[in-house]
């Protein structure tokens, strides 16, 4: 079936660092539906080939597999339409030029929104109206129910639950949800999806996947870089918008899920609303016991950033999920710019064996196994176990058994958005947010913000950059009796 990807926001960094790339990579692996076109959308007036010219230029960059040969037959499925999306007037000449360059009546379209958070709301008003306007004396179906029109949403998706409740419904106000297609990247990221298979297509994880064989979970997600120049942007948004309300939240969900009955968008998605309803709310008392707020030395400085910023760019939380499989034992999560590493792990410790049989009498006792799932930047899983020392009495050891992706399958690992993208062009959207599932990640969220603005929040301590975060961070998750696994990235 052949797709029209009408990209809002054409001019914009995502388009060309990630879209593009990731749109003719599909296309080198005719994963791209034949007589499929890609429309990038913007204010700035470019022709098409102007726009062709520059994306040439950046795809060379960000995509390995380019050469000029391909670059030309993708590009002859590239063109460019200047305008304000906004306004429905503009549509309507979009949906115009839409009709001339489709090769079929039939295509599906999906728009792809990567325009400032702000618009979204305007855009998707403006596709409603200008949808309902004839072109060349032809009416289109409706849009509402249409299941050959997708609306692809980036992140953020409101900037807390009141703003991304307006937004559902104004979305809604046009759209069905099951033509919504709400992003977080790191769904699309083959560890991640490879986490479900682990959990679900293997039967030696779940019976010890529960309170009784694990000790606490920890999911770390650090990076490396500062804010830099996205000072403007990120200082109103701080680390719990910008990567926990999404991104951790979502690998909780699904490390914490059951499985669904089928995997089909609607289960899979009931599965993970269900681990996100169980989060045990928190006082503001709690909320200051619980979570750890920081900022790297130096933030103040990056441009765009007002001197009395109170905003944290490193968090921890230590949050509790009411059910029956994870009662009493706490996740951790933490994530935070300028940290010394790259890495994104989640860590499943496990409890001792309940006699310690190999202990040596003047030493720390065995560590407890562990399974380390690392999502980034090489991909793949640990299993951390006892084995005895040879020659050495019984005396034992800590060893390991990796699984790495990349030695296991050739050929490059694909980046999130391909998928992504192929599943939005497929109508397959359990990869994606649905609506209550937005909803119920700010629902955690918000009480956390709101009591860091309070003025009786935690501290916020302050880290050089190339740690772990502040080292309050240690003493606090020792005053629970844990410890941070502090590794930066273990299978290269
Ligand atoms: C984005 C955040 O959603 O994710 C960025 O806005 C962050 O601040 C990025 O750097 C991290 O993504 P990845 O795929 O590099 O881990």
């Amino acid at each position: 079936m052949a797709n029209s990807i009408v990209i809002f926001g054409a001019s914009g960094d995502l388009t060309s660092r990630k879209l593009i790339p990731a749109l003719y990579s599909l296309f080198c692996k005719k994963y791209l539906p034949p007589d499929s076109v890609i429309v990038g959308v913007s204010r700035s007036p470019f022709t098409h080939q102007e726009w062709r010219d520059a994306l040439r230029e950046t795809t060379k960059q960000f995509s390995r597999r380019y050469t000029d040969e391909k670059w030309e037959e993708f590009s002859k499925r590239v063109f460019y339409f200047s305008g304000d999306v906004a306004k429905p007037e503009d549509f309507v000449k979009l949906r115009q030029q839409l009709h001339v360059i489709e090769a079929s009546e039939n295509a599906n379209r999906v728009y792809y929104l990567s325009v400032s958070p702000k618009l979204y709301a305007a855009t998707i008003a403006s596709m409603g109206q200008a949808h309902s306007v004839p072109i060349d004396g032809i009416n289109e179906p409706p849009l509402k129910g249409n299941k050959k029109r997708r609306v692809v949403i980036e992140k953020p998706f409101g900037t807390n639950l009141e703003t991304a409740k307006q937004l559902n419904r104004q979305t809604y106000d046009v759209l069905d949800e099951s033509q919504v297609y709400r992003i977080d990247h790191y769904l699309g990221k083959e560890t991640v999806q490879n986490l479900m298979v682990l959990r679900f297509a293997n039967s030696i994880f779940e019976p010890i996947w529960n309170r009784n064989y694990i000790e606490n979970v920890q999911i770390s997600v650090a990076e490396e870089v500062k804010v830099g120049r996205r000072g403007d942007y990120y200082d109103t948004s701080g680390v719990l918008r910008d990567m926990f309300q999404n991104h951790l939240l979502q690998l909780l969900a699904i490390t914490a899920m059951e499985a669904p009955a089928q995997f089909n968008a609607g289960l899979v998605r009931d599965e993970k609303v269900k681990v996100l309803r169980t989060v045990q709310p928190m006082s503001g008392k709690e909320i200051n016991r619980n979570t750890l707020r920081a900022r790297y030395t130096g933030y103040l400085e990056e441009p765009g950033v007002p001197p009395d910023s109170q905003t944290a760019t490193f968090a921890a939380l230590r949050l509790h999920l009411d059910s029956w499989r994870w009662s009493g034992v706490p996740f951790y999560l933490r994530s935070g710019k300028a940290m010394n590493c790259r890495t994104t792990e989640i860590v499943i410790q496990f409890r001792q064996p309940p006699t310690l049989l190999f202990a040596s009498p003047n030493a720390l006792p065995p560590q407890a196994n562990r399974l380390i799932i690392q999502i980034q930047p090489a991909e793949g899983i640990q299993l951390q176990f006892q084995t005895k020392v040879p020659d050495a009495g019984m005396k034992i050891r800590l060893t390991d058994l990796d699984f790495r992706f990349q030695k296991e399958f050739t050929g490059e690992m694909p980046d999130a958005y391909q998928r992504l993208l192929l599943d939005a062009m497929n109508g397959d959207a359990s990869l994606f947010i649905r609506g209550d599932e937005v909803e119920l990640a700010w629902g955690i969220i918000d009480p956390i913000l709101e009591q860091w603005s309070s003025g009786s929040g935690p501290p916020l301590f302050e880290y050089e950059p190339g740690n772990w975060g502040p080292t309050e961070s240690n003493e606090w998750i020792r005053s629970f009796g844990h410890s941070w696994f502090d590794v930066c990235p273990l299978l290269a």
